[in-house]
């Protein structure tokens, strides 16, 4: 699909990879980016359309809904990360905050956008996923649930999509240089690289996206007798 010229919706839109896809939309030639946030006065990219849209607040979805009947390409980019043990603790609050965000979110934006897609043409819906939909890191195991989730929901959400002409996208990615990752020492994709590659990802119908060297790695290790989650 060609981006110049269609309407676009990011979700988590007001900084870190949200912020650059609002950006890249907009100088690609898309006519028009609607910029969900939480609060939408901290949207600050010149030329996007900001959208009050929590995806854990099933009204502010609906009434973004209700508001871009005209998008032709949905990314679910919405996300949150915490630290905390794998079990024990706050382990089984931690799960449900990350899965009200990051598997939730995506399904109440996803069930509110699929007719509207399918009503446009069909169009592309976006999940911003992880390499940590395949791998996970004890200190962030409610993260990694709620992202191997997602992939699951993604692919369940392609199969049911592709009957009304959506591309259903899913995007990995190990470290990008963001607000999620300060603090952490690792070789990190540019928001504006990881940007790039996603609206290529779009313009190309492709259905699974591997960023970077870290998502196709251990991608590729799932299928040896050494995977990376052992
Ligand atoms: N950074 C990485 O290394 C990395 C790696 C793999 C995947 N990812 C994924 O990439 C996506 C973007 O992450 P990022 O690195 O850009 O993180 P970020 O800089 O922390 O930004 C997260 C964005 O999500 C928004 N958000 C959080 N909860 C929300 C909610 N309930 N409703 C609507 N928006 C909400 C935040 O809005 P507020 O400003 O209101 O909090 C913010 O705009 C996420 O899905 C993340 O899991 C990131």
């Amino acid at each position: 699909m060609q981006i110049k010229g269609k309407v676009a919706l990011v979700t988590g839109a007001n900084r870190g990879l949200g912020r650059a896809l609002v950006q890249a939309l907009l100088a690609a030639g898309a006519a028009k980016v609607y910029a969900g946030a939480r609060d939408p006065a901290s949207v600050d990219v010149p030329g996007a359309q900001a959208l009050k849209l929590d995806v854990t607040d099933k009204a502010t979805v609906l009434a973004a809904a209700a508001q871009a009947g005209d998008v032709d390409i949905v990314i679910n980019n919405a996300g949150i990360s915490a630290h905390g043990s794998a079990l024990g603790d706050d382990a089984e609050d931690l799960i449900a905050r990350h899965l009200d965000v990051n598997l939730y979110g995506v399904l109440r934006v996803s069930e509110a956008f699929a007719p509207i897609l399918g009503r446009n043409g069909g169009g592309a819906l976006v999940n911003v996923l992880s390499v940590l939909s395949f791998l996970t890191i004890e200190q962030l195991t409610a993260y990694c649930v709620s992202k191997s989730a997602a992939w699951a929901l993604t692919n369940g959400t392609r199969q049911q999509l592709k009957g009304q002409g959506t591309v259903v996208t899913g995007v990995h990615v190990g470290y990008m240089d963001s607000d999620m990752t300060a603090g952490i020492d690792a070789p990190k994709t540019s928001l504006a690289d990881a940007a790039a590659s996603i609206l290529g990802a779009i313009e190309a119908g492709q259905e699974e996206l591997l960023i970077d060297d870290l998502s196709r790695q251990v991608k590729a290790s799932l299928s040896t007798d050494t995977p990376a989650y052992l």
